[in-house]
């Protein structure tokens, strides 16, 4: 540690000058979990650069602020998305390099690069919040952080079937050395980062999607549709406690939990259908597509749920239409998607990309969720419910947890129900989770 007497006066001053930045930081920013401020190493550093550096900051708990990693616009789904944004993270990380902020596209063309509406991260997500809770993983900077924008290097990313992902992991060693590791900034050039061969575990991942929080203004439009949801779930349990003068319909109402919802990813709106049956050819796999019917028995045969249970019913604009997806679900479900509950509007207000990140929110904070394997939004889902379990210490296996329970209605599981499913936070890669898998660890 320090030892204070082998200290010039010049940096005892700038000591002094640190400890009183720390503390006013402390101050200022008590509750940021991991804030920079804490480190102790940090410290050691600041004393042992030399005097002139010694307020430029520029390795931020082993991440590179000073040399910068550029990638294409982040493009299509907002799951295929967050996983593009995630592996430029990784890929930064990789190269010991701070990722400049990426931009996302708010709407869903494929073709058409000038109508996907390239919106800035941190429209979306908290900036601020991201490098603080992934402080010493992988951070962000904006443009305008940038010295000297002449300082520019290009790497072209191969493609076609002979980029191999050893050569990918070959063309990316080679970005670690010089000449290349001198450049301040590394624009990769080529495909968006989607199509880019994945060379990081799940668990990297998963890390990186939990700093992912959405900016107040979105979160608070979430927050309104789960509460619209619970308020009818109550309405249903009061309605029925007072007219079976149930005592626990009268526990519940008193009881200071919040009304447990369930949400379920139903996909069944034509263009998946088309999709799905192509690739149970193709997988010569029969338990791709589920037709409604098969959703709503199996949900129906999960055991356990209370009755009655709000069932929120994440579907496509275009089965808002569809009367039948609200009729003959089991007694004690009561379905309802945005238009039933109202809430058509909050999402009537946003492009493609806001509204896939409202309903994210709403099925992850589901009580219970069910999904479809092969979809990448139900997956990532999962992903982020099983971290969430691991965060809170609870057991990781399938049988024993109640807390975050997911669901995969593709897949049978036990009393025709549908398959209880987890991530396995082992594997090393996210292809199985990118493209959909019937494996569900469970
Ligand atoms: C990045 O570089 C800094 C400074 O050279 C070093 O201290 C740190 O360990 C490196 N971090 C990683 C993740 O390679
Ligand atoms: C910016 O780049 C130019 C040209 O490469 C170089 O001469 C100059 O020293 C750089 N400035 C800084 C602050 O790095
Ligand atoms: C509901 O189920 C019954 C019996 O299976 C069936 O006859 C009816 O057509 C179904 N109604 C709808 C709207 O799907
Ligand atoms: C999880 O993945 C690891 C590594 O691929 C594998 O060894 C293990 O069997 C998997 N576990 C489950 C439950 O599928």
């Amino acid at each position: 540690m320090v030892n204070f007497s082998d200290l010039t006066v010049v940096q005892s001053v700038c000591l002094a000058l640190v400890v009183i930045v720390l503390v006013f930081r402390a101050v200022l920013f008590p509750t940021f979990p991991g804030y920079g401020a804490f480190d102790v190493g940090g410290i050691v550093d600041l004393v042992d650069s030399s005097t002139s550096s010694l307020l430029r900051k520029n390795v931020d708990h082993g991440i590179r602020r000073d040399k910068f990693l550029e990638v294409p616009q982040i493009v299509w789904g907002l799951n295929n998305q967050k996983i593009a944004f995630a592996r430029a993270c990784l890929t930064a990380r990789m190269l010991n390099r701070t990722l400049l902020v990426p931009s996302l596209s708010a709407s869903l063309f494929y073709k058409e690069v000038e109508q996907l509406q390239a919106v800035s991260f941190d429209k979306i997500f908290q900036f601020t919040k991201f490098n603080s809770l992934c402080a010493g993983f992988v951070q962000l900077a904006k443009y305008s952080e940038l010295l000297n924008r002449t300082g520019v290097v290009e790497m072209q990313k191969g493609s076609g079937r002979k980029w191999t992902p050893a050569k990918d992991l070959d063309q990316l060693k080679q970005f670690k050395g010089d000449p290349y590791d001198q450049y301040e900034v590394i624009r990769i050039v080529g495909k968006n980062p989607f199509l880019w061969h994945d060379h990081w575990p799940v668990k990297e991942y998963a890390r990186i999607l939990e700093c992912l929080v959405l900016v107040d203004e979105i979160a608070e439009e979430a927050d309104q549709v789960i509460s619209r949801i619970r308020a009818v779930g109550r309405e249903a349990q009061g309605t029925q406690g007072s007219s079976q003068q149930s005592d626990v319909g009268n526990m519940e109402r008193a009881s200071p939990v919040a009304t447990p919802y369930m949400a379920v990813h139903m996909r069944i709106e034509k263009d998946w259908m088309i999709h799905c049956k192509n690739l149970e050819k193709r997988l010569n796999i029969n338990e791709i597509c589920s037709s409604k019917e098969v959703i709503m028995q199996r949900v129906g045969n999960i055991k356990g749920l209370g009755k009655p249970t709000v069932v929120y019913l994440a579907v496509a604009d275009s089965l808002l239409e569809d009367k039948t997806i609200l009729s003959n679900w089991t007694e004690g479900l009561l379905p309802f998607e945005k238009k039933k509950l109202g809430v058509v509007a909050i999402y009537d207000k946003y492009p493609y990309l806001i509204k896939s990140a409202i309903d994210y929110e709403v099925c992850l904070r589901a009580d219970i969720f069910v999904g479809n394997s092969f979809s990448t939004f139900s997956s990532l889902i999962v992903l982020e419910r099983t971290q969430k379990m691991i965060r809170m210490g609870l057991s990781s296996s399938c049988s024993t947890d109640p807390s975050w329970l997911s669901y995969a209605y593709n897949i049978k599981g036990d009393f025709g129900g549908p398959k209880r499913w987890m991530t396995n936070m082992s594997d090393s890669s996210l292809q199985a989770i990118s493209y959909g898998t019937n494996h569900v660890s469970c």
